[in-house]
Formats: structure tokens, C-alpha cells, sequence
């Protein structure tokens, strides 16, 4: 065969394939455990972070194991699933958000004019995760996630014992354009979040997250984030998120629960 010959080129061109498909497959292959473990990792950062707990970053496993109790909850009745109940799809230890919003059995519609987060479908399910302080109940963390103007965000708020009051509040997942949506991400913004009340002392939904001048002296001002400038759109999509997930269709009723009695949750 010459060395320009069609045969050879074509042979060495799949050869070539060959070679390179069964690299990247190996590389997929055994990278997926490296993976899935820093999603695992950087989500107990995000938790700690909304509960205000983040230490360094050798630290967030022990903490989280130390200071984090997860609970599954039935998010109908405000009810803790036994582990007894778990199975392949519903389990606190590989919860997948969408794979449950998608399921006939676990996920739910959300009912017309409700949907507030653009998510048509979510899980009858969520895990919440308690931070304890010597053994008691301190903070409880609650994943919210919803639409933004490209994207779906995904995020944790985390609320005092009190059920009222924000400690803290992150994104961690997010595809809205870097230096104007992507600023939902920003630690300063992230940061005007803690103290904000959610609930006023009746147990009504206030907080709202808007671009409009609120007078920082005023009774309101304790329910206002100022919205990102340069995206209203994204802004509308978090006020809505937080909205949803705090209200009646999200975790409304497991509140209730909570406030009527936090300690003998778990
Ligand atoms: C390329 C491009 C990317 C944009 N990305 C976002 C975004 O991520 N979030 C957002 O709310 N608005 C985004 N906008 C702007 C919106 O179209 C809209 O102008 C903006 O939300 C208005 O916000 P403002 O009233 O604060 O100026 C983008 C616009 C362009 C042209």
C-alpha cells in the first residue's frame, strides 16, 4: 500500500476514532465517581453556606455531618418520610429533583395561576435539612429552585429557628448571562438576604424580592431585597421562586408544622 493511498488514509483515520473513542470513554467511565462526589461535595458547601455554618473546605464534611440532619419530606402533608418508605426513586441519599418532578407517583402539577417558580411540575417530596445546635433544632435549610430569564436556578434558603427570619440565601446553579443575572451569585448580594423577614407575625408570606426604592426606615423595608439592576427578568424569576417554595405549594405546610412544634419534629 502507498503511503498516500485512500485505503491507508481511511484506515488510519479509524484507527484514530477507535483510539480516541475509547480514551474519552474510559475517561467518562472513571471520572463519573470524582464527579458525582464533588456535585455531593459542592452542594454541603451550598447548605452550609445559606445556614451560615461554612468553615474551611477541609472542614464542610465534618461539620455537615456533625451539625446537618437531612429529612425527607412529604410536601402535602408536611410530613417526615420514614426510611422504611424509601425506595429507588424516592431516597434522601440519591434524590434527584427532576427525576421526581417527572414521576407520575412522586412528583406533583402545580395548580393553575400557583405556579410562581415557571416549573409546572415539582416533587411531592423535598429533603430539608435542620442544623442542630447542642442537639436542638437552630436553623432549617430549604432548597428552592425556579426560572429565570435562560435558565433554571437552583439554590437554598435557610430560615432561624423562629421560621421567620432569613439567615441566609444561595445560588448554585444557574445559566443567566455572568455580570447581569449571573449576579445572583454574588456574595454581596447574597449577603443583603440575612435577617430579612419571610413571615410577618401572623404567619403571612411578605418577603419579595423587587427592584423598586423602598425607604430603609420604613415597617416594609424588613421584607424588601433590592433586585439585581441590569435584570429585572432574573430578579422576577427569584421573587417568584422564593415565593413558591415559601407559600402554600412548597413548604407551607411543613412550616405550619414546624411552628407549631420544632422540637418534636425529628
Ligand atoms: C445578551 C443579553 C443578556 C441578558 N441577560 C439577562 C439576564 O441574565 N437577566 C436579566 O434579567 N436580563 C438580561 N438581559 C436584559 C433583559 O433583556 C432586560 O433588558 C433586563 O432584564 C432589564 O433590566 P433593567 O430594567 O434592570 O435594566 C440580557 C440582555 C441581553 C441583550
Amino acid at each position: 500500500m502507498h503511503d498516500d493511498s485512500l485505503k491507508k488514509t481511511i484506515l488510519v483515520a479509524l484507527c484514530v476514532c477507535i483510539v480516541s473513542s475509547l480514551l474519552v470513554t474510559t475517561a467518562e467511565v472513571s471520572l463519573r465517581g470524582y464527579r458525582e462526589e464533588n456535585k455531593r461535595l459542592y452542594r454541603i458547601d451550598n447548605i452550609l453556606l445559606a445556614a451560615g455554618l461554612s468553615g474551611k473546605k477541609n472542614d464542610a464534611v465534618r461539620i455537615y455531618e456533625e451539625r446537618v440532619r437531612p429529612v425527607l419530606v412529604d410536601l402535602r402533608s408536611g410530613k417526615p418520610v420514614p426510611r422504611s418508605d424509601f425506595n429507588d426513586v424516592l431516597n434522601i441519599d440519591s434524590f434527584d429533583i427532576r427525576r421526581l418532578a417527572d414521576d407520575p407517583e412522586y412528583g406533583r402539577s402545580i395548580p393553575e395561576g400557583a405556579d410562581r417558580a415557571g416549573l409546572a411540575r415539582v416533587p411531592a417530596y423535598m429533603p430539608i435539612y435542620f442544623i442542630l445546635e447542642g442537639g436542638e433544632v437552630h436553623r432549617v435549610v430549604f432548597p428552592i429552585y425556579g426560572h429565570g430569564i435562560w435558565s433554571t436556578m437552583y439554590g437554598f434558603i435557610a430560615l432561624e429557628r423562629d421560621l421567620k427570619t432569613v439567615r441566609g440565601f444561595t445560588i448554585y446553579e444557574h445559566g443567566e448571562t455572568p455580570g447581569l443575572g449571573g449576579e445572583v451569585d454574588n456574595p454581596r448580594w447574597k449577603s443583603t438576604w440575612k435577617g430579612k423577614q419571610a413571615y410577618d407575625e401572623e404567619g403571612n408570606l411578605r418577603i419579595g424580592v423587587e427592584k423598586r426604592d423602598v425607604d430603609p426606615t420604613s415597617p416594609d423595608a424588613v421584607y424588601h431585597i433590592e433586585g439585581l439592576s441590569g435584570a429585572t427578568l432574573t430578579t422576577h424569576g427569584v421573587n417568584g421562586m422564593v415565593k413558591f417554595w415559601l407559600g402554600d405549594n412548597g413548604y407551607g405546610p411543613l412550616i405550619e408544622r414546624l411552628r407549631k412544634d420544632i422540637y418534636g419534629y425529628l
